[in-house]
Order: C-alpha cells, then structure tokens, then sequence
C-alpha cells in the first residue's frame, strides 16, 4: 500500500535576490511568466490537506518574490496545513510580516550565510543583506512567532561554528540548523570548493555537540553532516515517494527537489493532475519506491528498510546511474567515487555565484 505524504514542499519561485553557490536551484531556472497562478496553488494546498499532509514549506528561490505570497500562505492555512516559511528574510519588513501574520503563518525559517555580516554578505551576493536577516529575526521574535536560524556551512565559513551557535541563541532561535551544503546541483559544480576538511568536520561537530549540552532545553539544534563523510546513506526525503511531495514554480510534482537532474524523466503537472492522482499513480512517484525498487546491490542488506539504498540524484550524479546504491554507503561498490571526491578539496576559498533567475 503507498504510504501518505506528510509534507508538501512548494518552491513557489526560482528568483532570489542572493545568489549563493550552494544554491539549491536547478541549474535550468523557471521564469516568472511560467510560475503557478494563485488558483492552481489554492486548488494544490487542498488537495494536499485532503491527501493526508501535515505541512508547507514555502521555499523557491526566495518565496517572498511572489506578490501573492500572504494569499498563498492563506490558502494553505485555510486547508488545515501547518505553515512554514523558509526565506533569506532580506525582504521582510513590518507590513511583509504583518500581512503574512494575518494570513496564518505558523513558522519561520530565516537561512544564514554566516556569522561574519561581510564574509555573510560576500557569500550571497548581497551587500546589507545579514543586517537585513538580523532584523527580519528580530521582527518575527516580537512577533511571537517560532523561529529557526538555518546556518549553512561549508569550508569557507566552518571557523565561525560557534558565533554561529552563538548568533542563533542570540537572535531568539528556538530551533538552530546547521547544515552542511549536499551538493546538488549548483552545490555540484562547486563542490571542491565548497567540501570541508575531515578536520573542519570533527571540529565543528564538537562545537554542535558542546552548544547542545550549554543550550540544553532552550534550544533544539539540527545538524547535518555532508553525506560523503558519512559511511552509510541517508533516507533521502525519508524515501523515494514516502514522504514529500515537491512542487517546482512551473507546477511540476518531483519526489525532491533534485530529482530534475535525473534524465529521461517526464514529471507529471498539478495543472492538468490531482495531487491523489498523482502521488498514487504517477509513473515516476513510482519509479524508485520502495519496496517495490532497491539498488541491485542492496538487496538483502538489513539496512535498506532504513536508507532505501540512499538517494538517487547523488547516486546518478556520482556514477550516471540512478538506480545504483548511493556511493557514500561503505559497502557500495562505487564507494571508492567519494575518495576521490574528497581528495578534490580545493584550498582556494573563492565560491562562483550561481546565476539568478530573473523576472
Ligand atoms: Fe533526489 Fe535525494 S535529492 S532522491
């Protein structure tokens, strides 16, 4: 029996005012013409409310590029559907705020390029920008709203783990992500750049480790390690067609939001669909559900009812084909892939922008 989705994941745009090189845009951007209308976004959230989900995240690009975003956020409010809004914040002012409040956001998730306002700055592209994210918190906090510090990180800014940690508390977070870049996409191109050092990593474990012991009750932190430093892979979007379903600005319904990069893939609309219909009998909801799929070599492993042979962008973007265990498992005959990927780290600190969607 197919399992109910809890989370819809709506990428209501790809324009963002940033420009990181972790981005997790595809690398062939949407344009604003060809964006979801309201309506159809109306008719998704009820349908998904309907289907059994729990949660919205807003998320592009930048969600408060669409003008109609308080209307959005309404309309999944009004379906019963728990509201997150996962936004760089450099756009949200008082009356932003405010009409999202009145429209029923539930959560805010305000994302950090560092801790440092210039080297922040210097990494998004975007001069003022952490000034501009330091009031945004600070406006949700008075708010009353829950708030999340999302900080990602990777070897150019992992020296500011614990003003990082210290930021987060500062600012009022009750819940602080640190996350390492997983590299898809334009995170992909970068990634000898972006790839931390074993010795970045252990230290900067031990700095999460020790602010969960000094924040302990007043603070949850997140913490996501890169999966090429991990020896077995993760349940990627807690599996192929389990859990999420994602939603590109163009109305396309993935089962991540990298699953795009995979080739010869044709993903049904909520234009000319229904969300049941879709996650119920589309042929690529299907593709690489278990347990009906599993990598060849994982059959018979006892952790594939845990990881599901792990993700299967990362294992067609490392091997060329998706249907291969995901080569940062240990026992994965392409393993050796992630070796050598590591032994790429770039020292050079310098991370190309990616390119911005424009209107
Ligand atoms: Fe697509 Fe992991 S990102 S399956």
């Amino acid at each position: 029996m197919t399992s109910q989705p809890l989370a819809l994941i709506a990428e209501l745009t790809h324009r963002c005012p940033l420009s990181c090189g972790y981005c997790s845009n595809p690398l062939e951007l949407e344009r604003a013409s060809a964006e979801l209308p309201t309506e159809i976004w109306t008719r998704v959230f009820a349908e998904a409310a309907d289907l059994g989900v729990l949660h919205a995240h807003f998320t592009g690009g930048e969600p408060m590029s669409r003008r109609d975003l308080s209307e959005l956020i309404g309309a999944a409010s009004r379906a019963g559907l728990y509201t997150n809004l996962i936004t760089s914040g450099v756009t949200l002012d008082d009356r932003a705020l405010g009409a999202l409040i009145d429209a029923g956001v539930d959560h805010v998730q305000l994302s950090f390029q560092d801790s440092e306002p210039a080297t922040a700055d210097a990494i998004g592209g975007y001069r003022g920008g952490h000034a501009r994210k330091l009031a945004a918190a600070a406006r949700v906090t008075a708010a009353g709203l829950p708030l999340t510090a999302n900080f990602v990180v990777h070897q150019s800014n992992l020296h500011h783990i614990n003003e990082m940690l210290s930021l987060g508390d500062d600012i009022g977070a009750s819940r602080i992500e640190i996350a390492h870049v997983q590299y898809h996409g334009w995170a992909l191109k970068n990634r000898a750049r972006l790839m931390p050092t074993f010795a970045q990593l252990e230290a900067a474990t031990a700095a999460v480790e020790a602010a969960r012991e000094r924040l302990r009750g007043r603070v949850v932190i997140d913490y996501v390690i890169p999966d090429y430093f991990a020896s077995r892979p993760k349940a990627c979007m807690g599996g192929w067609g389990q859990r999420i379903i994602n939603v590109s600005p163009g109305g396309l319904a993935m089962p991540c939001h990298a699953a795009m990069s995979l080739p010869g893939l044709t993903f049904p609309s909520v234009r000319d669909r229904s969300l049941a219909d879709i996650w119920n009998n589309s042929e690529v909801f299907q593709l690489f559900r278990a347990p009906a799929f599993a990598p060849e070599s994982c059959r018979g492993c006892e952790r594939l009812e845990i990881d599901f042979g792990g993700c299967r962008c990362q294992a067609h973007a490392l091997t060329g084909d998706a249907t291969r265990a995901d080569p940062v498992c240990e026992l994965a005959p392409d393993h050796g892939l992630i070796a050598a990927a590591l032994g790429e780290t770039a020292s050079d600190t310098v991370i190309p922008r990616r390119m911005t969607a424009r209107d």
